[in-house]
């Protein structure tokens, strides 16, 4: 290209990255032979000569479900903000999946990575990216050690609220349905159901818990049958998510069980679907947007060379709030 510009290599790299260096007419031969021969810059090229990527790295739990969409929305809004694009992965909640994709950002050298991590053996794996240089931020999950910044909700208080709620409306037998134990949100939302037990001195025995094989609406519908088959069965559902919820709705409404006259159900996330349901749901809402949003602006900050050593990591905790809608609320009963 270059000799066929009459020109020398550094004076096309010239055109290319610093065009201002260059005369018009030279710039202007140059361009024209790049047009002709069709040339496209190497993006990947230029960043192992640069060593900064304009990717940041966003591996969630499931692709398929709002919540992780509107994080990743808050995110891409940060990224873009600053230059930046991210490009989201799903881990399917699979230990083995998160490794091959940890494994793929650390030789794509990705400016970053926001995760929401399978368990709390992915901080084994999280820490092989930072020793290649790549930081990472916790998204949807409270980092444990303050090794790495973490944006979170807290998952305790929301699990206390949605069940506070429930015992408030008179119920006294209610039904936990889990998602899969090894995830931090399920276990935190089933200690945040205890602990509304605890505080309205009930026994927990009155607080049964059914576990989803997924944090998705089969396992919802699937959960519903084994809830429709217990003997003495419960008057509240309170589920981990509201995917479950959704399924756990669609199957009692087939059963033809009234919600919330003979079974009330709070779900979790507050995604769009939750207020336009047959049966509008109560649910505890997450900050979605900002959680991404936050989450990305913090790794930028990392990633940033002026910024970057004075960094200090830090844990950012927000709120839930319980949004009440038709489905829990089936006015006082008696205990
Ligand atoms: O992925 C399961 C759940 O964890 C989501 O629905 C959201 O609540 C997240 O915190």
């Amino acid at each position: 290209m270059a000799e066929q510009a009459g020109v020398s290599l550094g004076t096309v790299s010239n055109v290319l990255n610093r065009p201002d260096s260059v005369s018009d007419q030279t710039r202007q031969r140059v361009l024209a032979v790049i047009e002709r021969l069709g040339y496209v810059r190497s993006e990947s090229a230029r960043q192992l000569r640069a060593g900064r990527s304009r990717i940041i790295a966003l591996l969630v739990l499931d692709m398929a479900n709002p919540f992780f969409v509107e994080m990743a929305r808050g995110a891409q809004q940060a990224a873009r903000a600053a230059g930046l694009a991210v490009m989201m992965c799903n881990s399917a909640a699979d230990p083995a999946e998160e490794a091959d994709y940890l494994a793929m950002f650390a030789e794509q050298q990705v400016r970053g990575v926001l995760v929401t991590p399978t368990g709390d053996a992915a901080d084994g794996r999280l820490h092989v990216l930072r020793g290649r240089g790549i930081p990472f931020v916790y998204a949807d999950r409270e980092q444990p050690s303050a090794k790495a910044c973490s944006v979170s909700v807290d998952d305790v208080a929301g699990g206390r609220l949605a069940v506070r709620h429930l015992l408030t409306e008179g119920h006294r037998k209610v039904v936990y349905l889990s998602g899969p134990a090894h995830l931090a949100q399920s276990r935190d939302r089933h200690a945040g159901a205890l602990a509304a037990f605890a505080e309205a001195g009930l026994p927990p025995d009155r607080l049964t818990v059914l576990e989803a094989a997924r944090f998705d609406v089969t396992a919802g519908r699937e959960a519903a049958a084994r809830l429709l088959g217990m003997a003495d069965r419960p008057t509240a559902v309170f589920c981990a998510n509201d995917l479950l919820a959704l399924g756990v709705l669609q199957a009692l409404y087939a059963a033809g069980l009234r919600v919330p006259q003979e079974m009330a159900i709070v779900g979790y996330d507050d995604i769009d679907f939750a207020s336009a349901a047959a049966v509008p749901l109560t649910s505890v809402r997450q900050p979605a947007h900002r959680i991404g949003r936050t989450a990305a602006e913090l790794l930028i900050a990392e990633t940033d060379e002026e910024a970057a050593p004075a960094h200090e990591h830090r844990k950012i905790v927000f709120q839930p709030e319980l949004v009440v809608r038709s489905s829990s609320l089936s006015g006082h009963r008696r205990p």
